[in-house]
């Protein structure tokens, strides 16, 4: 027959019992449950009681408490020998120290002693439950600048011991403000904020995985990049480059003067022409925002080309008279212009335009650093007095 005793009633009894025969069997824990971090130490707080008149003669912790099985001495098995260290003594302090603790330390603990008096011996149920945690940063995965953003190191159990926890991002500690123990707050995330997060308690030597914090913004300081950047020469392969900064990358468009050409952080153009003079900006847009760049100017040299030369009036003259010669040409720097006279190897003149004097074939060629270009010849014809006579007498 069982007798149930409440057990507020049952806590009485047993101190009673305990205080008329100073000396009750018992061991006592400090924390049935402990949860600790991965590697860190753990200090397991135990006292222990016993009548009067015993000896204590072996004081040890084991894992198991199986009816009719001795349990084992942990101290003697080569996976806890070096770890476990007995801070008690064989009065009344059973407490222990284990170090460097792992996943595989996760069990039941429990203090047993052995006295001189054969069969009186005791092990103090229920024992100590360790729970070994890492840690895990948990961040939202993708936040846009601005946001108030909250990081939070989740460890699976709360943690015996009240610890400091500290915070890195790529490695390198931060002094932010802390919102709460565990938790980091970004009050107006930066995009300089992004990175690998990690958390880790003072004083511990693990440290979390990292969780990476991506941080989205608007495309920012996008700009022009003209490939070759020294003088543009007609025929050169060119390319144009818009740099920008961006959380997701963004999507570029190129404008020719205000009309789109064309898509693609590169916009070239290969065998390039004076038509492709003008000014060209790109448009960089994510969901974010959009931003322009500022114009780049395409400024294509060219050689001279379409030479020719025009007569202001008439080619036949009076002798005596002149008749200006006008030199067009289209070149990019401007060209200089030299005047010939057919079979004459020197020049007879300079400028944009030329008097001719003399009956002859004329040509102008126009040169800049690119090349030179002649225009065909014109004839220029003086009508000298005799052969005037002699035409208008022929005619
Ligand atoms: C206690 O540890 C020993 C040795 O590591 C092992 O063989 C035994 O199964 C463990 N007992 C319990 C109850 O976990
Ligand atoms: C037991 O011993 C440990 C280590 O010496 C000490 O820190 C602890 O205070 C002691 N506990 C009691 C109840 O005396
Ligand atoms: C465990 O801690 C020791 C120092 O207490 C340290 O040297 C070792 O690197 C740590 N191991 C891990 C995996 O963190
Ligand atoms: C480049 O363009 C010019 C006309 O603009 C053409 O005559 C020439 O053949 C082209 N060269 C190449 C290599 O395509
Ligand atoms: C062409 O001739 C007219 C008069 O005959 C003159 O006024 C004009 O300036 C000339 N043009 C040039 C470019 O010399
Ligand atoms: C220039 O020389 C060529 C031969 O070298 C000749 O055929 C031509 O008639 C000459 N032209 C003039 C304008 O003298």
């Amino acid at each position: 027959m069982s007798i149930r005793i409440a057990p507020p009633l049952l806590l009485i009894f047993l101190l009673m019992i305990h205080n008329a025969f100073s000396g009750y069997w018992s061991v006592n824990y400090r924390h049935s449950h402990i949860c600790a971090l991965k590697n860190s130490s753990v200090i397991m707080s135990c006292t222990y009681t016993y009548p009067t008149g015993y000896q204590i003669m072996k004081v040890f912790w084991t894992n198991g408490s199986v009816k009719g099985v001795e349990p084992p001495d942990l101290s003697e098995d080569t996976e806890y020998s070096q770890r476990l260290q007995y801070l008690g003594d064989k009065q009344k302090n059973c407490t222990i120290r284990l170090s460097h603790v792992t996943q595989k330390d996760e069990h039941m603990y429990y203090f047993r002693f052995i006295t001189d008096k054969p069969d009186k011996k005791w092990i103090g149920v229920p024992g100590v439950s360790l729970t070994v945690t890492d840690l895990q940063v948990e961040a939202p995965e993708r936040v846009t600048e601005g946001d108030s953003v909250r990081l939070t190191c989740k460890s699976s159990c709360a943690l015996t011991d009240r610890a400091t926890f500290i915070w890195y991002r790529n490695s390198q500690p931060l002094t932010e403000r802390r919102d709460r123990n565990n938790q980091l707050l970004l009050q107006s995330v930066r995009r300089e904020d992004a990175g690998r997060y990690s958390c880790a308690l003072q004083e511990h030597t693990y440290i979390s995985p990292a969780a990476h914090l991506n941080v989205m913004y608007p495309p920012k300081e996008t700009f022009v990049v003209v490939s070759p950047s020294s003088e543009i020469v007609e025929g050169d392969s060119v390319a144009l480059s818009c740099s920008s900064d961006s959380n997701p990358p963004a999507e570029i468009s190129w404008f020719k003067g205000g009309t789109f050409v064309g898509s693609g952080r590169i916009y070239s153009i290969s065998n390039i022409s004076s038509d492709h003079s003008g000014e060209y900006k790109c448009k960089s847009r994510n969901k974010h925002g959009e931003k322009n760049s500022d114009t780049v100017t395409l400024n294509i040299m060219y050689p001279p080309k379409s030479v020719s030369v025009s007569i202001n009036g008439s080619a036949e003259i009076v002798e005596g008279d002149s008749v200006t010669l006008i030199c067009s040409s289209d070149s990019n720097p401007p060209a200089e212009i030299s005047w010939f006279k057919e079979n004459q190897s020197s020049a007879v003149g300079s400028g944009q335009s030329f008097s001719a004097l003399q009956r002859g074939c004329f040509y102008c060629e126009a040169h800049n650093q690119h090349g030179s270009q002649r225009s065909d010849a014109v004839t220029v014809t003086v009508h000298g007095v005799y052969h005037s006579q002699s035409h208008s007498a022929t005619g």
